[in-house]
């Protein structure tokens, strides 16, 4: 939700965070806006709309200065607009900020500033810490950074430029995500690693309410009540290629395709190196719980959900799959017997971060699979293991919850190991079948014709419904979530023997219905589901490993994945739901990495 990013240096400004703007508009792409000072004054253009809007605006009017900031925006509070946009001045212009978050109490704010003779000119909550900074401005930016968020609830993160004090960005957050990078004469503040990759692989995190002073010469950190707080910068190993769309059509398709990479390079890590080490630490415990929860948003949640099957069936121990944004207010049955288990790509999604703040409350211990190193997820969890997907550009997931998946199967192999539930030879038969999926992954991408060549005749389908038994029923619903989000088409997921309770009602001539039938032991179940959706007019496009029992014919469509354990068959089927949804996309020509009303990275409640 909203990027924030800022450059000073010794070079024009403005290219570094136009490009950056891009990294990071994954985050929102409502409206975009830059502020550059050339050392005096401020020059501020806004613009509704992409980037690409903005970029066009800036080469018909070009701004120079050295030190400038810039925010992509997804729109909370007042509508998109350029007057909406950020960067907000103060009254008299002398400070300018970019804000990602939430600022709770604005309205209590707005009516402060008016008492003072301050009025608000644009509709939101980010406006008043620009005009309560400048307010508070006696000639030390810090002081006045420090008095203004001391008043300020809910989340943000934010970049700030004075015109009195030209040589210096402060960065300042809570609860939304802020990283320092750089310094070879120039600095740079971003909310995340990929917009700064092609400059510097050197970064500093900053926690909640740490006060950073970015110049050219360095950068220093202190706390709310000015004392100085130490830190050690992290290198980042992903490389800026990773970051970048390699040739393909869009970062979907390129993120598609380097599952089989990132999958082996996941299994690899958890196999040696920090993330056995945190597993080996972990498994220690296993005797001390009798739960699991596992909590997580969208793509996420759905590889909690496929797992809670392998887990209740290696481990024998009841797993519970809750949103996050529902944990929080269902006071969760959670406490020191019980692991809870956060997944996040971006480790930032506010939902989750609460849920894993009321979980540690009560007591439990938490787990997470993150995805960005260094996140807060990360951080403040008891025990993490990161994904070795790299940096992931497109809006809706694809190689992260594959990374997220493989974590998960291998930590449930060993929490079985540990508790005695499996033996050696079952445990490496687990593994050969787990490091077999890469190349499977591989076969399926190589082979997408079918798919391909199916979406094309559907793809103007009002509805499209997913169905599946068991773990085939989990990997449904992540296939009609990427179709909704991609492709803007109505979409429900249902446990094949469940639709005969009402959802059939919708079945009517030529529905698409794509059905999930990987457990081969449960396929005369699954294919009497499909039977009675052909009976009704369906067209059927019918998944299974290879080796399954459906055939062709007029009404149904077979597309293979290479034969494996079941347990372990979402993460074939879950390829070709992915490539589905792309290629329907791509033939309804939707804007495929930026679906509309989307944001890679939600960090508001
Ligand atoms: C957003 C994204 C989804 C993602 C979800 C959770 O809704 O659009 O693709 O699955 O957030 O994000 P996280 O970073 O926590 O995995």
């Amino acid at each position: 939700m909203c990027g924030i990013i800022g450059y000073i240096g010794s070079d024009n400004a403005t290219p570094y965070i136009i490009e950056g703007l891009k990294r990071l508009e994954y985050r929102g792409y409502d409206s975009a806006g830059v502020a550059v000072c050339d050392g005096e004054n401020f020059t501020v253009v806004k613009q509704k709309g992409r980037i690409a809007n903005l970029e066009e605006e800036l080469k018909n009017h070009p701004v120079n200065g050295t030190v400038g900031i810039g925010h992509t925006r997804w729109a909370t509070h007042g509508e998109p607009s350029d007057l909406n946009s950020h960067p907000h001045l103060g009254k008299q212009s002398k400070i300018a900020v970019v804000h990602n978050g939430i600022i709770e109490n604005y309205k209590e704010l707005r009516a402060k500033l008016s008492r003072r003779g301050i009025e608000c000119v644009t509709e939101t909550d980010s406006e008043v810490v620009a005009q309560l900074m400048e307010y508070y401005y006696k000639g030390d930016l810090i002081e006045a950074v420090i008095k203004t968020v001391n008043q300020l609830e809910g989340s943000y993160a934010l970049g700030i430029m004075c015109k009195d004090e030209p040589d210096k960005i402060i960065a300042v957050k809570k609860e939304n995500p802020l990283i320092i990078g750089g310094f070879d004469g120039s600095g740079f503040i971003a909310s995340d690693v990929p917009a700064v990759l092609k400059h510097t692989r050197t970064i500093y995190h900053l926690n909640d309410k740490e006060i950073a002073t970015v110049t050219r010469h360095g950068v220093s950190f202190q706390n709310i009540n000015r004392e100085v707080v130490s830190k050690w910068p992290e290198t980042i190993e992903w490389s800026f290629d990773s970051a970048e769309k390699g040739g393909y059509e869009h970062f979907m398709l390129k993120e598609i395709h380097e599952q089989p990479k990132v999958v082996k390079e996941t299994i690899g890590s958890l196999m040696n190196g920090m993330n056995k080490d945190v597993l080996d630490k972990l498994c220690e415990k296993t005797a001390s719980f009798n739960k699991i929860i596992i909590t997580a948003c969208g793509t996420a949640c759905y590889s909690g959900s496929v797992v809670k099957y392998i887990f209740e069936k290696i481990c024998r121990m009841p797993v519970e799959v809750v949103l996050a944004s529902e944990f929080r207010y269902s006071d969760p049955i959670v406490d020191e017997k019980t692991l809870v288990i956060l997944i996040s790509q971006s480790g930032e999604t506010a939902d989750t971060i609460a849920a894993m703040r009321e979980a540690k409350a009560r007591g439990a211990v938490t787990f997470s699979i993150v995805n960005a190193v260094g996140s807060t997820i990360a951080k403040e969890t008891h025990y993490n293991i990161y994904t070795a997907a790299g940096p992931e550009i497109a809006v809706a997931s694809t190689k992260a919850f594959s990374t997220q998946l493989i974590s998960l199967y291998i930590f449930c192999i060993r929490f079985a190991k540990s508790l005695g539930k499996i033996n050696d030879s079952e445990e490496q038969d687990y593994y050969s079948e787990i490091s077999a999926i890469p190349d499977k992954i591989t076969s399926i991408i190589e082979n997408s014709d079918v798919i391909k060549q199916y979406a094309a005749k559907c793809f103007n389908s009002k509805s499209i419904f997913f169905i599946g038994r068991n773990i085939d029923y989990a990997i449904s619903m992540e296939g009609s979530l990427k179709l909704k989000e991609l492709a803007y088409i109505h979409s429900e997921a249902y446990a094949g023997g469940e639709l005969k309770h009402g959802t059939i009602a919708l079945i009517e001539e030529n529905t698409t219905v794509v059905a999930i039938g990987c457990c081969k032991r449960l396929f005369s179940k699954t294919w009497s589901n499909v039977e009675q959706v052909i009976t009704r007019g369906a067209k059927v496009l019918y998944i299974q490993c290879e080796g399954g029992e459906a055939t062709e014919s007029e009404h149904v469509s077979v597309a293979n994945v290479p034969d494996i354990n079941e347990l372990f068959s979402p993460s074939l089927s879950v390829i070709q739901l992915q490539l589905f949804a792309y290629y329907i996309a791509a033939n309804k020509g939707c804007d495929i990495d930026k679906p509309r009303n989307l944001a890679k990275s939600v960090t508001v409640e």
